[in-house]
């Protein structure tokens, strides 16, 4: 089996602060990567920035900084972000990085060779924060269709990709292919909105905007975000570089998962640029959808720079990094959207973090400590209901690798918490603070102790790569300090003979009355 696994992040726009929605695509992907890298596949996995264009010149202009000193600063805390996290990220690309230029622009050059970029005029609309250019037709109430913002008259000489060439390569892709695009309503939205009403070719270079990638054979124009921004996901594994090592090794990308208003560029544009590099397509692409925030998508226009406590950061050193990732990886179906509040943050707190993954650890450890002086011992004394609670647990974790690998991390997610259930039944069936009275049942407690704790680390095996912070400071107290998810093998650890002494609880209940108050304290400090 082809045990390696490349998956990418959009490249964010550093046009301010990240917001919680961009944590959300970071997240889900980081523990995607992390499953697949406990799973003992070799993982590649890209985010970074994309920085060139019109608004963040702008953007620079206006805080009287360079563009590249303003971008180190947007850089620097979304590198912090993804520390606070635990973003286990393989390469941050920046596309103002030298290597990123250069195989940009050779793409660029290629294309034009190729005769797949060609020079004409754009006369038509073009919507500043978004940077995209539309017709006439395009516009919503003379409006830009993606954000509703004002359009301005465009009227230039630009070099074009030749897109509508490729309207019946992507109408067989889609035929062919029904998974390439997840989630599969996704697809049709595609036929539908764009290869039904017809392909045009598509703008690749402009005049007027000075950041950006110089066009090598023509210097008055710069390359337009897309083919920059796209190109990341060659680039940053060396593609067209002398040492292409990565490229060849995990070229073409098993998914890129991007937010629903993007899927275009990724799902039309992108195909069909490596279609004209007669380069593999990625095998899927899959289109989460929206984090909300009073009933609108949470953005960096709209919600950073005020004192919001939906900010991330605040989030996680109040609560720590898994109380974030446990919000968006549990609290919104993938694909989907959904809302974030402070009561459903608290909540999921509380109802998961506490009340299961932490108590189970408490509950288990206590019972050693009372029942054996907090040391395992195999007991030996197995009955018939202990290989009844070994099989359901071994069919759940089955489920949550295959879901999983389906793509479908918050289904997986809710597995494993269902597996914490199973081991809380299988102690109130075994009733070991009963049997514990006589002392002839000794052997029996320990048997059901140490059954229990093994399903008790296979679950937070398959629960690190969601909730890394706490989990890998559990599992070292059991000295597993390299994280592998068995998927042929269950309730192997070694733990016979370790002893336990009092710890501190993972996750303390909170009271969430106090926690409100004390977050609208902050947001209105
Ligand atoms: N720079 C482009 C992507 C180029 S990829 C070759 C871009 N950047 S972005 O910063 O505007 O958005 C990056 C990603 O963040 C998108 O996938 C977007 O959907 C995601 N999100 C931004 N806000 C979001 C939410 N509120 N909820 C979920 N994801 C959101 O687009």
């Amino acid at each position: 089996m082809d045990k390696k696994f490349y998956i990418s992040t959009p490249i964010y726009y550093p046009s301010n602060k990240l917001t919680l929605g961009n944590c959300y695509t970071t997240v889900l992907c980081d523990s995607i990567a992390r499953f697949y890298r406990n799973l003992g596949y070799d993982v590649f996995f890209l985010t970074g920035t994309d920085e060139h264009g019109q608004k963040i010149q702008k953007i620079a202009e206006e805080k009287h900084l360079t563009e590249m000193e303003y971008l180190n600063e947007i850089v620097e805390d979304t590198k912090n972000l993804w520390q606070l996290l635990n973003i286990s990220y393989d390469k941050f690309i920046r596309t103002t990085d030298d290597y990123h230029v250069k195989v940009a622009s050779k793409i660029f050059n290629k294309l034009y060779e190729k005769g797949e970029i060609y020079k004409s005029k754009y006369v038509g609309k073009y919507c500043v924060p978004c940077e995209s250019f539309w017709t006439d037709e395009q516009l919503i109430d003379g409006k830009c269709p993606d954000c509703g913002r004002d359009v301005i008259e465009a009227n230039e000489d630009a070099y074009f990709f030749k897109l509508s060439k490729y309207e019946n390569f992507l109408r067989d892709l889609y035929k062919n292919n029904l998974t390439f695009l997840l989630p599969e309503n996704r697809a049709n939205e595609m036929i539908n909105n764009f290869l039904n009403k017809g392909l045009k070719d598509l703008c690749v270079s402009r005049k007027t905007v000075k950041w950006g990638i110089p066009v090598e054979f023509d210097k008055e124009q710069t390359i337009y975000v897309w083919i920059d921004a796209l190109s990341n996901y060659l680039s940053a594994l060396g593609y067209l570089c002398d040492n292409d090592e990565n490229f060849k090794k995990f070229w073409p990308c098993d998914v890129h998962v991007v937010g629903k208003e993007i899927v275009r560029f990724h799902a039309i544009i992108w195909p069909a640029i490596l279609k004209a590099l007669d380069l593999p397509l990625p095998k899927q692409i899959f289109a989460h959808g929206w984090l909300t925030f009073n009933n609108g998508k949470l953005s960096k226009s709209k919600e950073v720079g005020k004192k919001e406590v939906i900010d991330p950061r605040i989030l996680s050193s109040r609560y720590t990094s898994d109380s974030v990732r446990n919000f968006l990886i549990g609290d919104i179906s993938f694909g989907q959207d959904g809302p974030y509040s402070q009561e459903i943050f608290l909540n999921s707190y509380n109802g998961i973090l506490a009340n299961k993954v932490g108590n189970i650890e408490s509950r288990l450890i206590g019972m050693l400590l009372k029942y054996n002086n907090g040391k395992i011992q195999n007991g030996k004394v197995t009955e018939e209901i202990d290989s009844k609670f070994f099989d359901t647990i071994k069919a759940l974790k089955v489920e949550c690798i295959s879901k999983m690998k389906e793509l479908k991390p918050t289904l997986s997610y809710k597995t494993v918490l269902k597996i914490i259930d199973e081991c809380n039944t299988y102690l109130d069936l075994n009733k070991p603070w009963e049997l514990f009275k006589n002392e002839n049942n000794k052997n029996r407690v320990n048997t059901i102790l140490f059954n229990v704790i093994q399903a008790f680390l296979e679950t937070y095996t398959l629960l690190n790569a969601f909730l890394p912070e706490s989990t890998t400071k559990v599992l070292k107290k059991f000295n597993i300090d390299s994280v592998k998810i068995d998927e042929n093998n269950s309730f192997n650890f070694d733990i016979d003979g370790l002893t336990f002494e009092k710890g501190e609880p993972l996750f303390v209940r909170l009271d969430i009355n106090k926690e409100l108050q004390e977050l609208n304290e902050i947001a209105n400090s």
